[in-house]
């Protein structure tokens, strides 16, 4: 009984923050075909390298990513930087050594450094943590399809500044139609042409966001192309074990078919 209640009570609150984020995001956040959504999607290892490029110069001044370890921009599947360039971006940051009770470069087996602006949240799940739109419920097939829309919460979020600005108890906020409530804390990060792509893709700013969204879906999943591959797999043998067992059944029972039992 209190098991049920505690359930039917959490079912409650992800209903009521979910009308909270429809409320404030439904109107402007549209899907965006990722190339990573559906069940045989697969992350875009420029975007994601590009996205990286936006984290890096413009994101990274506030927030963080504590829960990515730097070692896995090397890894297979996402931006697959290589050795020495895994080795050489690691240096960028300084992390606090407790060893040496001093900061020291970090290397590949640290992990980025947290966020450095106190009410900046960190990004590592972010793109998992928000729901960007909900439902059609009933089939599954738009989520399976479209995802639940949490890259495209933050694609609506870096696109949906209205250019105003207040300021309440100290703190400026700026206008953003996809943010719960109209005003968010953060101030416009992207305007269009911020970063300077190796490979000569746009910069306009959707397309930044974009990329960055991508990004940060794969520090959120990183394995995301082994969970489907396996899945995948997994479908294929169940399929081939349905044939098997439905021939099994029939031959098991076949001489008995068409007898008169009494
Ligand atoms: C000047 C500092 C600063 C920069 C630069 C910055 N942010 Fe933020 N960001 C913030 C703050 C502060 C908040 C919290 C806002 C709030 O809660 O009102 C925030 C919130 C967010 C959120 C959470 C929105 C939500 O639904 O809760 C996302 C996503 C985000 N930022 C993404 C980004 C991305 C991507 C970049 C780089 C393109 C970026 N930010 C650059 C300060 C910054």
């Amino acid at each position: 009984m209190i098991r049920k209640l505690t359930l039917s009570a959490l079912s409650a609150l992800a209903l009521t923050t979910g009308a909270a984020f429809a409320a404030g995001g439904e109107a402007t956040t549209h899907d965006v075909d990722f190339s990573f959504e559906g069940p045989f999607g697969k992350f875009d290892q420029m975007q994601l390298q590009r996205g990286l490029q936006v984290y890096t110069e413009v994101c990274a001044s506030c927030h963080g990513l504590r829960y990515v370890p730097l070692r896995a921009l090397g890894d297979e599947g996402g931006p697959a930087l290589p050795e020495d360039q895994v080795r050489a971006y690691a240096e960028f940051y300084e992390v606090f050594d407790p060893a040496l009770d001093d900061y020291r470069p970090a290397t590949p087996t640290d992990h980025f450094p947290t966020s450095s602006l106190d009410n900046a949240p960190d990004l590592s799940l972010m793109a998992k943590a928000r729901a960007g739109f909900h439902g059609p419920y009933g089939t599954g097939l738009s989520q399976l399809f479209k995802g639940i829309g949490g890259p495209e919460h933050i694609v609506a979020i870096l696109t949906s500044f209205t250019g105003e600005e207040k300021e309440e108890a100290g703190t400026l906020y700026y206008g953003n139609t996809a943010f719960p409530g109209g005003w968010i804390a953060m101030a416009p990060p992207l305007v269009g042409e911020d970063v300077e792509y190796a490979d000569g893709h746009s910069n306009e700013i959707h397309h930044e966001a974009e990329d960055v969204a991508a990004f940060l879906m794969w520090a959120a999943e990183p394995k995301m192309m082994a969970r489907k591959q396996a899945g995948f797999t997994g479908v294929v043998f169940l399929v081939i074990l349905t044939v098997l067992l439905y021939w099994t059944n029939k031959r098991i029972w076949a001489p008995l078919k068409g007898k008169k039992t009494a």
